[in-house]
């Protein structure tokens, strides 16, 4: 999903220094300001989320701001709880990887430390201007819900699907998804999802409560026949490789779930999505392996229930990315390549698995795997009474399913053959 997702902006490449060297190198005591140290970090790493009528519920933008909430920045960045990115660093390798160097968690901890003093406040950076556009150009087609939703002020996140009316009568291929959130302050994520059996259509009658679209609790209600891609605030669209694309066929369904964050007022949103198609069919189809144990089951009480599966690739294929999921019990998820040869190849673990934060993580080169490759996924899930997000109480038996207080077992990893021929659809290359 590399191509058709958006994704973390450019990692750190020019961030601040975060401790000011002295004339022999040697790191000085002085302490980091906001001006010269603090700011830098913020800007790149922050503000895209935390500014005015974005997700975040509060900005970051400016010494004030900073200064304010400088406790809780030193806790949630040691925590790596932000900036939000779950793969763990060093396991797998990822093209805009979103993640503050060990360093940079210290100067903003050593600031807070010292009081978080402002420095030379001439020398602030400005906070960057954030493109409002689509970031990768005019897109081909735009679609969104045929009407606005209505979300409450208050209570639960909301899992909206709203059937995107498209009457294709060719084949089309799409190169790239871009998402413009119609209510920023309220969209936490997105995902596009295909479905080829009229699945969506039944669930929306069968809801049928005035709004647009209907709720989900965990998935979409239906297993999807495949995916366009995801979106968080903050990640960035991208096109995909150079001569691949993702088939559409006539009379599939695109399906946008929208993650809803209430605001404590009631919101209105109407999404829309862009998106950038091939003018003609591309070389290689992009497949997507669904790497998935719908036989899962999770024994109540079970503090660390450990599970897995491995899957032999048949065909020599290139794969572009993974997306784990699971719901709320979930903890840990790991894939891993074993090549014919014996090596094993890490491709993404997620060890503090956080349900809210569904994000699909390209890998920063293709990957190829030859025939023969074995593909293990593990996960680990917290079924206990101490899990705070457990939604049962006491916890009972939980197995494979849609609802909230079911489980899942997914890794989705988009792929293209590396000979002739069309990916086949739920079953492995
Ligand atoms: C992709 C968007 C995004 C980025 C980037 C981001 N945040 Fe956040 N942040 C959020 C959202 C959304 C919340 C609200 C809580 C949640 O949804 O997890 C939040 C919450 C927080 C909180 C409050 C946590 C609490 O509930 O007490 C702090 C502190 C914070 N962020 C700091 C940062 C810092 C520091 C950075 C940069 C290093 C950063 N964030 C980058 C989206 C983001």
């Amino acid at each position: 999903m590399r191509a058709l997702a958006r994704y973390a902006p450019p990692a750190l490449a020019v961030a601040a220094c975060s401790v000011a060297l002295g004339p022999a190198g040697a790191p000085s005591r002085k302490a980091p300001t906001y001006a010269s140290n603090v700011a830098p970090i913020l800007n790149r790493q922050c503000v895209e989320c935390h500014r005015p009528g974005q997700v975040a519920p509060f900005s970051l933008i400016g010494y004030e701001n900073a200064r304010k909430w400088s406790g809780a920045i030193v806790q949630m960045a040691s925590a790596r709880q932000m900036p939000p990115w779950k793969a763990v660093h060093g396991f797998g390798e990822f093209a805009d990887e979103r993640r503050l160097t060990d360093e940079q968690i210290q100067t903003l901890s050593d600031w807070d430390a010292a009081g978080a003093p402002r420095g030379d406040a001439a020398r602030e950076p400005k906070p960057p201007t954030m493109r409002s556009g689509w970031t990768l150009g005019e897109p081909d087609l735009l679609l969104q819900p045929d009407r606005a939703y209505h979300l409450a002020a208050e209570g639960d996140d909301v899992y909206r699907n709203f059937i995107l009316s498209t009457d294709f009568k060719e084949p089309v291929w799409v190169t790239g998804l871009d998402v413009r959130p119609g209510n920023p302050k309220v969209v936490h994520h997105v995902i596009v999802f295909l479905d080829g059996m009229g699945a969506a259509q039944r669930l929306e009658e069968a809801q049928n409560d005035g709004e647009p679209g209907y709720t989900s609790f965990g998935g979409v209600g239906f297993l999807p026949t495949g995916a366009l891609g995801g979106w968080a605030p903050g990640l960035r669209a991208r096109l995909a490789p150079e001569g691949t694309g993702l088939l559409v066929k006539p009379g599939v369904k695109l399906v946008l779930q929208v993650h809803y964050h209430k605001s404590g007022k009631p919101e209105v949103d109407r999404t829309q999505i862009g998106l950038y198609l091939a003018r003609k069919p591309p070389e290689k189809q992009i497949g997507l392996m669904w790497l998935m144990k719908p036989g899962l089951k999770i024994p109540a009480g079970e503090q660390a229930f450990e599970t897995e599966i491995d899957r032999r690739i048949g065909r020599d294929v290139t794969v572009y990315g993974a997306m784990p999921h699971m719901h709320l019990l979930g903890r840990m998820m790991q894939a891993e390549a074993g090549l014919p040869d014996g090596k094993r190849v890490p491709l993404i673990k997620v060890e503090d698995w956080d349900f809210r934060w569904q994000m699909a993580y390209g890998f920063r080169k293709p990957l190829r795997l030859p025939a023969g490759t074995h593909i293990r996924v593990s996960a680990r899930y917290d079924n206990s009474a101490s899990n705070p997000r457990n939604p049962n109480h006491p916890p009972k038996d939980v197995a494979w399913g849609e609802q909230t207080t079911d489980e899942m077992f997914l890794m989705i990893v988009p792929y293209t053959l590396d000979g002739p021929g069309e990916p086949p659809s739920f079953r492995m290359p």
